[in-house]
C-alpha cells in the first residue's frame, strides 16, 4: 500500500462513513472521487439527525414547552459551533441559509436594497472573477441588470490562476464589492486572497468569499481573512444537505436590510409597515432548517476531532500524488495548476479527444464515482476551449489506493476508446 508523509489513518475514518463500504456495478467497491460536488456523511452525523428528530423534534425560538426550549438549545448550538469553527468574532455573525448560493444571493441582495454607503446602484461597479462557480456570478448579474451597476472580472492566466497583472483597473474607487472564491471547484486553485483583500481595502470595497470548497478542507479563521462576508455549505464538510452559512461582520449585518420577509425575523409588525430583530434573526426568515444546523454541528465536531490542520495536509499528500500518478496518463491534460503548490484537492482533466461524459461512464462501470460536465464554471471551460472535463476530488477518508484506481481505470477508459 502507498503510504506518503501526512496522510490520515483513512482505514480507521472509513468506519465511520457506512455508504463508503458500497459496492456498484458487479460487486465493484465504490471508489468516490466526488467530493466537491458533495462530502460523504459519518455516522456521527446521521446519528446526531435521527436521534435530534426522534428525541427533540419541534419548531425554535417560539415555544415554551420543553422540546421546544431544547431543539432552540439545539439549533443556537449549532451556531456556536460554527462561530468557533471559524473564529467568528460573535456569533450573532453567523446566518444559517439553505446553502452557499443562498448565501451569495443574499450578500447580491443586502447590498442592492441598501441605503449609502453600501448601496450598489448605476454608479458603481462589481467585481468577479472568471473562474467562480455559477452560483457567484449569477446574482451578480442580476444585481447589475437591477441596479445598472457594472460588472467587472479578473480573467485567469494558461495555468488556471488569476490574472492580477490589471488589478488596479479592475477595482477601482468605483468598485463596491468584490467577490470571490478561495479555492475554486473546478480548477482546484487557492487564491491570494490578500493581495485581492489589500487592493479592495485600499478603494474602500467590500469583500465576499465564496469559501464552500474551502471550508471542508482547511482551517478557516474570518478574522484573519479580513473579508467582509464569507459563504459556505454543509454538505460538502460532511454535514447534511439544506444548510449554509453566510458569516457577515456584525456592523455591515446591523446596517443592511434584509432580503426575505417573514416569521422571526421582525421586532413588531402592523399593517403599515414592520420593525426587524438584529442579525442573525433578521436574515433567518421563517422556519428554519432545525435538524440540518444540528446536523452541521455534528460535523463540525467530527471534522475536530480529526484536526483541520491534519485534514489539509492529507489532501496535500494526496493531491501531490495524482498530480505525480496523472502525469503519467498518456494524452491527460490537467486544467488547472499541474502541481500541488497552492491548490486543493479537485483535480479537473481532460483525456485526449474523449468526450468527459465518456469518461466519466466508463469510469462508473469500474466503480469509480467522478463528477463531468462543466463543474457550474462554464466561462471556465470557455476560457480553455473545451466542452467540460472529468473532474476528480478527494477528501478525508480519500486513499492513494483510490488514486490507483483512478489512474488505472484512466488506462481503461483510453484502451476502449481505441
Ligand atoms: N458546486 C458543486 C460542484 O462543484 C456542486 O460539484
Amino acid at each position: 500500500m502507498t503510504q506518503l508523509p501526512g496522510l490520515l489513518d483513512t482505514e480507521a475514518i472509513r468506519k465511520d462513513f457506512p455508504v463508503l463500504d458500497r459496492v456498484v456495478h458487479d460487486g465493484r467497491k465504490l471508489v468516490y472521487l466526488d467530493n466537491a460536488a458533495t462530502s460523504q456523511k459519518p455516522r456521527q452525523v446521521l446519528d446526531a439527525l435521527s436521534e435530534y428528530y426522534e428525541r427533540y423534534n419541534a419548531n425554535v425560538h417560539r415555544g415554551v414547552h420543553v422540546l421546544a426550549e431544547e431543539a432552540t438549545a439545539l439549533y443556537e448550538g449549532a451556531r456556536d459551533k460554527v462561530a468557533e469553527f471559524i473564529n467568528a468574532p460573535s456569533r450573532d455573525e453567523v446566518i444559517f441559509t439553505k446553502n452557499a448560493s443562498e448565501s451569495l444571493n443574499l450578500v447580491a441582495n443586502m447590498l442592492g436594497w441598501a441605503d449609502e454607503p453600501y448601496r450598489v446602484d448605476a454608479d458603481t461597479e462589481i467585481v468577479i472573477t472568471e473562474m467562480e462557480h455559477h452560483s457567484n456570478i449569477v446574482p451578480w448579474q442580476l444585481l447589475a441588470q437591477r441596479t445598472g451597476a457594472k460588472l467587472k472580472w479578473f480573467g485567469l492566466t494558461d495555468d488556471g490562476r488569476l490574472d492580477l497583472s490589471n488589478i488596479d483597473e479592475i477595482i477601482t474607487e468605483k468598485t463596491k464589492i468584490v467577490s470571490f472564491v478561495l479555492v475554486s471547484n473546478i480548477l482546484g486553485t487557492v487564491n491570494p486572497v490578500e493581495t485581492i483583500i489589500r487592493r479592495a481595502q485600499e478603494v474602500g470595497a467590500l469583500v465576499c468569499i465564496d469559501a464552500s470548497q474551502a471550508a471542508p478542507h482547511m482551517p478557516l479563521d474570518v478574522q484573519a481573512l479580513q473579508a467582509d462576508f464569507v459563504a459556505f455549505t454543509g454538505h460538502k464538510m460532511c454535514g447534511p444537505t439544506g444548510i449554509g452559512v453566510l458569516w457577515g461582520r456584525q456592523e455591515l449585518l446591523e446596517d443592511l436590510p434584509p432580503f426575505l420577509g417573514g416569521g422571526e425575523m421582525i421586532e413588531t409588525v402592523s399593517m403599515h409597515s414592520s420593525t426587524y430583530a438584529p442579525a442573525p434573526h433578521k436574515f433567518e426568515a421563517g422556519t428554519p432548517p432545525i435538524a440540518q444546523a444540528v446536523g452541521l454541528g455534528a460535523a463540525i465536531d467530527y471534522l475536530n476531532s480529526i484536526g483541520m490542520d491534519k485534514i489539509l495536509a492529507h489532501e496535500h499528500a494526496l493531491t501531490e500524488y495524482a498530480v505525480r500518478r496523472l502525469a503519467e496518463v498518456p494524452d491527460l491534460r490537467i486544467i488547472g495548476p499541474t502541481t500541488a503548490e497552492d491548490r486543493g484537492a479537485a483535480i479537473s482533466f481532460t483525456l485526449g479527444d474523449i468526450h468527459p461524459h465518456d469518461v466519466g461512464q466508463v469510469l462508473d462501470e469500474q466503480g469509480i464515482a467522478v463528477r463531468v460536465g462543466h463543474h457550474c464554471a462554464r466561462p471556465v471551460c470557455l476560457r480553455y476551449g473545451i466542452p467540460a472535463t472529468t473532474r476528480a476530488s478527494f477528501y478525508l477518508y480519500s486513499s492513494p489506493a483510490e488514486i490507483d484506481a483512478l489512474v488505472d481505470g484512466l488506462e481503461h477508459v483510453r484502451n476502449f476508446f481505441g
